[in-house]
């Protein structure tokens, strides 16, 4: 059984007599669509405060360029949804979470229309883009290529002009608070002009976003830097599925820039990948060709660079033509023009990113964790949607669904655990060392190369044993420390989840949909087709699926 820094509770000292103190009824973690879908519900029945690490424009939800899968056009059917789910997600979707995000995500982007957001449509019927693993056309998108803007902008209107909710940007969230029953109480928070604060919350709901940061390779916002992940594990929730990260297959590869995303939809307009030799590989290894599941396909385009001793493949949108990709895909056509590549012309040149983090909190079909009073929606949990490989544009369905329902779900704490309660005192003293001064960037940058290098597309057993070494190395100089501002805790908490996602990808001696073992390459359905369980303090269990 791995144990993984378990000594850890809180990040900082907490003495609660000393320290200014917010009460609200639900506190909601992370402004991306998870977090306002469900501080917008909660707030239909109680006092929400919403506090955000950057501004609240910052999330993976506003990059998001493809768009949402939803069955809208009639004939498509919700069956038809399900089963790609479950075929791409390799054998560990949970069927009745499929079927009700799936079901229920028509009425949230019903809604999501109601409340202003308006998709792409021609003569008022909207269209539907094509992604990978998808056997029918069904992804709705907003502007071409911008649909997180227009899905986050209508979220945040609705959520700005409801008085109910409260704001705190530019707060970083260090810990949430467990009293002695195991109960979460809120949270610990941080903002430069304020210092050190409690907030105390009968419902707390993890909105967090993902892990991306922890790769050099990312499509992830700045932000993104895993702590909910690790914010939940040092509560005691039970993580699940850490060794599933999905890889982007098309990022631009311009050397020193960094890797934007050529969405998927790129390649559900028709473009082709081809090798450096010009040869399109991809209906050679897949009947899907370039539409097969993402990670079939950075497998294929890595496979590829190594074969062709390259640093990238090519994507070619040529026959697409400018103008039509122009109109389609206005935000990359700018964005390819800045680097001086002219569509019609050149090939974009491309290669996988960390994209998404399939593991995080486990959670039941209301988004609530094992820890009483603690949630997790979006990217930070681990719901059973999106099993071992996310079906493309399943994630912002996912994340209205979700926090919908976790929103409603935060309601039924209030009643027993009103924050107005006595506050029990808290009293944490963390002892730390001071012995060694680190050089944050530089510890910070090795760790993503590393992560890059034994953690990636391709992963095999010495290199994770090597990974695993290295991190549990650095942890004995950068646990033991407290840092007094973010970049510290952001650090602390990329490599705890480094650890989960290195200890969990060695445990797994198989592949199977984004977690690819150069020494296990087979699927090994009779021992593992079971997720991976991590809870503090008792190490790794198998569930079945
Ligand atoms: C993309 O536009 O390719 C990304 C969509 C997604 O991650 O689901």
């Amino acid at each position: 059984m791995n144990r993984i820094f378990d000594d850890r509770r809180y990040l900082v000292s907490i003495h609660s007599r000393k320290l200014p103190h917010h009460f609200t009824d639900c506190l909601v973690i992370g402004s991306g669509a998870a977090g306002l879908r469900a501080a917008i519900q909660a707030a239909d029945s109680c006092q929400v405060l919403l506090v955000t690490k950057s501004d609240a424009e910052s999330s993976n939800t506003f990059q998001a360029q493809g768009g949402v899968a939803v069955v809208l056009d009639p004939s498509d059917t919700v069956e038809s949804h399900i089963a790609d789910t479950l075929t791409v997600g390799a054998g560990l979707c949970d069927e009745a979470v499929v079927r009700t995000v799936v079901t229920e995500g028509v009425q949230r982007v019903e809604e999501l229309i109601g409340w202003g957001a308006q998709f792409d449509s021609v003569d008022g019927r909207i269209v539907f883009g094509r992604e990978g693993g998808h056997s029918f056309s069904r992804v709705v998108h907003a502007h071409g290529d911008a649909t997180g803007r227009e899905i986050s902008q209508t979220l945040l209107r609705a959520a700005k002009a409801n008085p109910s909710i409260e704001w705190l940007t530019h707060t970083f969230v260090l810990d949430v608070i467990t009293d002695e029953s195991g109960r979460c109480r809120g949270a610990i928070a941080w903002r430069q002009d304020h210092g050190m604060f409690l907030i105390w919350a009968a419902s707390t709901i993890l909105a967090t976003g993902g892990a991306g940061q922890v790769y050099r390779e990312s499509t992830n916002p700045p932000v993104a830097t895993a702590d909910g992940h690790a914010i939940a594990w040092r509560a005691g929730a039970t993580l699940a599925d850490m060794e599933m990260v999905q890889f982007h297959p098309t990022t631009l590869y311009i050397a020193g820039a960094s890797r934007s995303l050529i969405s998927e939809a790129v390649r559900g307009e028709g473009a082709y990948l081809l090798d450096r030799a010009g040869h399109r590989f991809m209906p050679d290894l897949h009947p899907l060709a370039e539409l097969a599941p993402r990670d079939v396909v950075s497998r294929a385009i890595w496979e590829r660079m190594a074969q062709t001793n390259s640093a990238y493949v090519l994507l070619d949108v040529r026959h697409i033509g400018r103008e039509r990709f122009a109109r389609r895909f206005p935000g990359i056509y700018e964005q390819l023009n800045s680097f001086d590549i002219d569509i019609a012309t050149t090939p974009i040149p491309v290669r996988p990113a960390a994209h998404y983090m399939m593991g995080g909190a486990r959670v039941d079909l209301d988004g609530r964790t094992n820890v009483p009073g603690l949630f997790a929606v979006g990217e930070v949990s681990a719901t059973g949607l999106h099993g071992a490989t996310r079906l493309a544009s399943n994630s912002l369905l996912e994340a209205l669904v979700f926090g919908a329902r976790a929103g409603r779900a935060a309601l039924e704490n209030l009643d027993v655990h009103r924050p107005a309660e006595p506050i029990p005192p808290l009293d944490v003293a963390v002892e730390r060392s001071s012995r060694t001064t680190l050089d944050l960037d530089d510890i910070r940058s090795s760790l993503r190369s590393m992560m890059g290098r034994n953690l990636g597309v391709e992963r095999e057993g010495d290199r994770l044993a090597e990974s695993c070494e290295i991190i549990d190395f650095w942890a004995r100089y950068v646990m033991d420390k407290t840092f007094a501002e973010t970049p510290g805790w952001e650090f602390q908490n990329m490599l705890t989840v480094s650890a989960l996602i290195a200890h969990a990808a060695i445990s797994r001696t198989e592949s199977r949909g984004a977690h690819y073992r150069r020494d296990y390459p087979e699927t090994d359905d009779a021992h593992w087709r079971c997720h991976l369980d991590w809870t503090k303090g008792h190490g790794s269990r198998r569930r079945d699926a």
